[in-house]
């Protein structure tokens, strides 16, 4: 029988929640029902970090500090998690290191922004051994703006506030909070509410199968980074919701010499561990991939399963080779992942199918990557275009080519003209690196909106292409880029 109440630690306490819509957000529960207000609502869309909060969980026997945007953020998924909030983190009249290196350094103004810049550097004081540097800091802070301090003084308190491993109230009950957790954890499936309006998050795959089948229609989340926003600035209401975050089958994450078989529930802060040790700029662009809350909520998974044209994971993955395995009932089928997509927002699965992994082919010492991904700020932003190629060379001649793009089209998609023109040919020959960009023309048909025009689009696109082919053919990336590779700094 499934739990039918959501629980998780506050203050020390286990709070029980049953009477709860299905999207309520944790910062609907803070504000509203709990009445606590120092966690802000700025954007209400996952942008601004306002209203950041840390959650507490065990991963692997290890308590762990995620900062998460808590206005995107389904109450449900605090399920077996404690809760911590800005209100939290002050001993008596004792600030927190942090709070207390912000008031030194005069790191606020209005102040709106500034309990959930706390908060960040809250998980970043938890989250370090030793001392950290200025890039670690603005890693943690990129999803946290500032309208009126400027970040100097910020940025001042964060070296300051996070320069000791941990050392305040939460460390010192680590034992404790850590044995509380683990008493939360009882293995069970969740289900909130009746069969007209529900919360569920299965437990088991078979689990789950069984109830995408018979509730086909219910929404399926993981972090919500996507759907929280359906919810916030679409106002949909969804009476079903099923989440995969709980399916332990899931959550794993495998790898072997062969390939890395990643849980469509992984998060993208995990998997960026392992895809980003592919490759330097695979590590960059998952270090640019949204922000650490939105790293830390959002998963693999959800990013392919949204089919959004512009997801910055498939074009990689599709580069990478990977294959998408699905599961609908018993029935588990897998297909190249290019093949999910058929059309803007249409994706190759069934109703009541759900993706349960992706399979990466561990490229070998004769692969090379390159990925290119252009919006117009560096963090914190979707792309315009983002470009992947995976070459396989053989004695300087490009054995197999898969180049791939998002923002190009409807879909993520392979350039399978300018595949064919490289496949074959010698990588160092100057000419076939401008014959493989002008191919793109065939290939892509961008379209202009508010982030790019498509002759812009094409442009970069090609121009990512020769940029990429040169520096496989041995150009040094000192010449081509500002940051050079391998300089650059890892999630
Ligand atoms: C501020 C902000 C910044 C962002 N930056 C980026 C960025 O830089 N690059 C980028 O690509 N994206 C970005 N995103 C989008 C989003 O974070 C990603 O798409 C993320 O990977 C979604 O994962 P999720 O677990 O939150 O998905 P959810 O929101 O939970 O779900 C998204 C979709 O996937 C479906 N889904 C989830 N799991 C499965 C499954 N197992 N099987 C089938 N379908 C499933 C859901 O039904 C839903 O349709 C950003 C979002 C925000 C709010
Ligand atoms: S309110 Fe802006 S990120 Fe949540
Ligand atoms: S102090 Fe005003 S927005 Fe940061």
């Amino acid at each position: 029988m499934p739990r039918r109440e959501l629980r998780f630690l506050r203050r020390g306490r286990v709070i029980s929640l049953s009477g709860f819509a299905p999207t309520t957000t944790v910062l609907d529960w803070l504000r509203l029902d709990e009445r606590s207000t120092g966690t802000k609502e700025g954007c209400a869309e996952g942008d601004c970090g306002a209203c950041t909060i840390v959650v507490a969980r065990l991963r692997d026997g290890q308590l762990v500090h995620e900062p998460i945007n808590a206005c995107i953020a389904l109450l449900a998924s605090l399920d077996g998690a404690e809760l911590i909030t800005v209100e939290d983190l002050a001993d008596g009249d004792t600030l927190h290191p942090v709070q207390e290196a912000m008031v030194k350094h005069h790191g606020a103004q209005c102040g709106f922004c500034t309990p959930g810049i706390v908060m960040s550097l809250f998980a970043l004081h938890h989250a370090h051994e030793g001392e950290i540097d200025r890039a670690r800091v603005e890693t943690a802070l990129a999803g946290n703006l500032c309208r009126c301090t400027g970040y100097k003084p910020i940025i001042a308190a964060a070296l300051e506030g996070c320069a000791r491993p941990a050392d305040d109230v939460f460390a010192r009950s680590a034992s404790t909070r850590m044995a509380a957790l683990a008493e939360l954890d009882d293995g069970r499936s969740l289900f909130v509410g009746d069969e007209d309006r529900f919360f569920a998050a299965p437990a088991t795959v078979d689990g789950l199968a069984e109830l995408v089948l018979r509730y086909p229609d219910a929404q399926l989340v993981a972090g919500a980074t996507d759907v929280g926003l359906w919810m916030t600035k679409g106002l949909r209401r969804f009476d079903r919701m099923i989440s995969v975050q709980r399916v332990t089958e899931l959550t794993h994450l495998e790898t072997d010499d062969e390939e890395i078989r990643i849980g469509a529930a992984v998060s993208l802060a995990a998997a960026a561990s392992v895809l980003g040790d592919l490759d330097d700029d695979l590590a960059t662009m998952l270090a640019r991939f949204g922000s650490q809350q939105i790293r830390a909520a959002g998963t693999v998974g959800g990013n392919i399963g949204n089919g959004s044209p512009i997801g910055d994971l498939a074009p990689c993955l599709i580069a990478l080779g990977a294959i998408l395995e699905l599961r609908r009932g018993d029935r588990i089928r897998t297909l190249p992942l290019e093949d999910f997509f058929l059309a803007y927002r249409k994706q190759d699965r069934e109703p009541g199918e759900f993706i349960t992994r992706i399979i990466v082919p561990r490229p070998g010492p004769q692969d090379l990557i390159r990925v290119t991904k252009i919006s117009k700020r560096r963090d914190e932003d979707i792309s315009a275009m983002l470009m992947a190629l995976r070459l396989t060379v053989d004695e300087g001649r490009i054995a197999t080519a898969r180049l791939a793009f998002g923002g190009m089209a409807g879909i993520p998609c392979r350039a399978p003209a300018a595949e064919d023109v490289l496949k074959g040919h010698v990588l160092a020959d100057a000419a076939l690196w401008r014959r493989a960009a002008a191919a793109l023309a065939e290939d892509l048909q961008p379209l202009s909106d508010l982030r790019a025009s498509a002759d812009y689009r094409m442009q970069v696109a090609q121009n990512a292409v020769i940029k990429a082919l040169a520096e496989m053919a041995g150009i040094p990336s000192h010449i081509t880029r500002i940051v050079p590779r391998r300089e650059v700094h890892h999630v």
